[in-house]
């Protein structure tokens, strides 16, 4: 190989490392209670019967199966225990904002919508005790999302 091969190389390669690094981010150095975490949550529902959901809340669940499952499994939001707009507000910012997550707004939108969605009927439970422990602005503040979130797509 003479030296012009390198100069072509060395983007290339560079390129290859930045792209596949974030995919392994995911498996590196958790400590007991996070492998936990990840067992119970891999060992839940692999997937969301999304079958009597309306039809645009369906089309978002296909971009949060896109692109929420290029560094883990979906089962980890599937079965994880955040279920209120707050908690997913700053969920799927942290996920865009990981290195390599190809999450533009639009996109996140779509997912948080669909999440906020989805646990307001899958995790209602959840989502009623939470809501009861939260102090009376963060409540309103949560219903109201998931009140304003409703009515956009039920009414399709
Ligand atoms: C670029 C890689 C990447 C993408 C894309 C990604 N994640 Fe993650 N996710 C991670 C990493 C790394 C962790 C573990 C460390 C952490 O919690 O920050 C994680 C952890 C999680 C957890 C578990 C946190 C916990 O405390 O149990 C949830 C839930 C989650 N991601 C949801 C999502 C959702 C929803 C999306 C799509 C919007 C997404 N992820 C996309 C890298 C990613």
């Amino acid at each position: 190989m003479n030296q012009k091969h390198i100069w072509i190389l060395l983007p290339l390669i560079t390129l290859a490392c930045v792209s596949v690094g974030p995919r392994f981010a995911a498996g590196e150095e958790l400590d007991d209670a996070t492998k936990a975490r990840i067992a119970k949550a891999e060992a839940g529902a692999q997937t969301v019967d999304v079958s009597h959901y309306p039809k645009e809340i369906q089309e978002n669940y296909q971009i949060f199966s896109e692109k929420c499952t290029q560094c883990h499994k979906l089962s980890r939001p599937i079965n994880s225990d955040y279920a209120l707009p707050s908690e997913w507000e700053r969920y799927v910012k942290r996920m865009m904002h990981k290195p390599g997550s190809g999450i533009d707004s639009d996109s996140g939108k779509k997912i948080y919508e669909f999440l906020v969605y989805d646990s307001s009927i899958r995790k209602k439970s959840l989502v009623d005790a939470k809501l009861e422990k939260a102090s009376p602005d963060e409540r309103k503040s949560d219903e109201d999302k998931i009140k304003e979130i409703h009515q956009k797509y039920d009414s399709k």
